[in-house]
């Protein structure tokens, strides 16, 4: 077991480089095994859901060789087996090797997926879509049996603009049979990246980004090479971190697009940044001023760093509110963060926070990836010392993140308990 410990109180400054997406990441190396050659994917962020996927390539049988951030995967000598339950249940991501050994095989045996404990996370879009291109799916105690005769193309409605659900079904539909529409699609960043990695390989994708994708099915995928795009998660976790605490601070390699929803509202806040091609410089700023936002689908604010912006809006003089619309359990680190001075009332999907509150260091627990990444940034402003365990959970998704912060003046180390 690992722990935080943050001394907090330091003024950050520097430069910090933004890692890869992994969100992105976790969907392109399932995809590669779609291939029939070599694929080689640069700007893999070294974290351990990677590590998960890169077991679960080898237990396929791919041959991986994981060095200075690319990643080169050869699925020629792939066999499609059940990826065993303990493997499949470390994270959300191994139901992307669903879709990819659909495609490839008509065939796949698994389980539930895993992920963070932050609401139901059920994937029935996801097997709706595999239903419209053909297959049939048998379900039992969780294990999932999908096959199909033949892959042919169908008009996927998705009930809300899931990114599982459009990524599964770009991965199964590039190897139906004629032509897939999705509707109501969702348009991440992530699903353009991943999209554009389809079609390096030779698929036939348009309108990837927009809530309309088309994708016309080929009988066979070559090898390629890809990027994965910037972290906009990560960069916006450090953004807030700059409103926190910087001096100058310098968060680079990032898509300034990626995170307009964060920097406008920011900006509403009285965040003083200046945001170039491709990095944000920011200042922290004493006199902060509350505001609203609801979590939504791209191009709205993320869900994903709704646990982060709640630190920041502790910092606010007056009452900020959130609206959390994806997610039913999502505010696990709101006590933790009451319990290190913050004012803070849930009701229902809703926060109430008021501030100024001055943050002291607690003993808290990392319940899910982004309640980790909130803990430590309220960690970094807390008087005295907080440890912060369960930290795994920060670490399946943050590059180097005590790295990155201590070489931009954060007092953080890792500990093993
Ligand atoms: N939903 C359904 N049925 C489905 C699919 C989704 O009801 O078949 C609902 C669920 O309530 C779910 C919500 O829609 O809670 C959002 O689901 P979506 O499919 O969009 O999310 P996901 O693919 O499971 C990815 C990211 C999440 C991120 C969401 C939303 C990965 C591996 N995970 O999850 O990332 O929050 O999209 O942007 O890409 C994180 O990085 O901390 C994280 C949780």
């Amino acid at each position: 077991m690992k722990q935080i410990k943050v001394c907090g109180g330091n003024i950050l400054s520097g430069t910090i480089k933004i890692s890869g997406a992994k969100n992105s990441a976790v969907a392109l190396i399932p995809a590669s095994i779609l291939a029939d050659d070599i694929v080689k994917i640069d700007n893999i962020p070294a974290i351990s859901d990677i590590d998960a996927l890169d077991e679960i390539l080898k237990y396929l049988g791919a041959k991986v060789e994981f060095k200075d951030g690319i990643m080169t995967i050869d699925p020629r000598s792939i066999k499609n087996k059940m990826i065993p339950k303990e493997v499949s249940s470390k994270l959300r991501a191994s139901y992307y090797f669903m879709s990819a050994l659909l495609g490839k095989y008509k065939y796949v045996e698994m389980y539930f997926p895993g992920g963070c404990k932050i609401g139901a996370r059920p994937i029935d879009q996801t097997l709706k879509g595999f239903k419209e291109l053909g297959a049939t799916v048998v379900e039992k105690d969780n294990k999932f049996v999908i096959s199909a005769e033949e892959l042919k193309g169908g008009h996927v409605y998705l009930d809300m603009p899931s990114v599982g659900a459009t990524i599964n079904t770009m991965l199964v539909a590039s190897r139906a049979k004629g032509l897939t529409i999705i509707e109501n699609a969702a348009k991440e960043p992530e699903i353009v990246n991943v999209a554009t990695f389809l079609n390096n390989m030779g698929a036939r994708i348009t309108g990837a980004g927009t809530s309309e994708i088309r994708i016309k099915g080929v009988e066979s995928l070559k090898g390629c090479f890809t990027e994965v795009i910037p972290d906009r998660i990560e960069t916006g976790t450090y953004v807030i971190a700059g409103a926190l605490l910087g001096d100058n601070l310098k968060i680079e390699n990032i898509i300034p697009e990626h995170i307009e929803s964060l920097t406008l509202k920011l900006r509403e806040m009285g965040v003083k940044m200046t945001i170039g091609k491709d990095n944000i410089v920011i200042n922290k700023c004493d006199k902060l001023k509350p505001v609203n936002l609801k979590t939504l689908g791209y191009p709205g604010f993320p869900t994903d760093l709704q646990q982060p912006i709640t630190t920041l809006l502790t910092q606010c003089n007056g009452l900020s509110q959130i609206e959390e619309t994806i997610y039913e359990n999502r505010f696990q680190n709101v006590p933790y963060l009451n319990k290190m001075g913050a004012n803070i009332k849930i009701s229902g999907k809703k926060l109430k926070i008021k501030g100024p509150t001055k943050l002291k260091g607690a003993k808290v627990t990392a319940t899910d990836l982004r309640a980790g990444a909130c803990l430590i940034l309220a960690a970094l402003i807390a008087k005295g010392t907080t440890t912060i365990k369960d930290i795994e959970h920060v670490l399946r998704g943050y590059e180097n993140i005590i790295e990155k912060l201590t070489d931009v003046g954060a007092k953080i180390s890792l500990e093993e308990i």
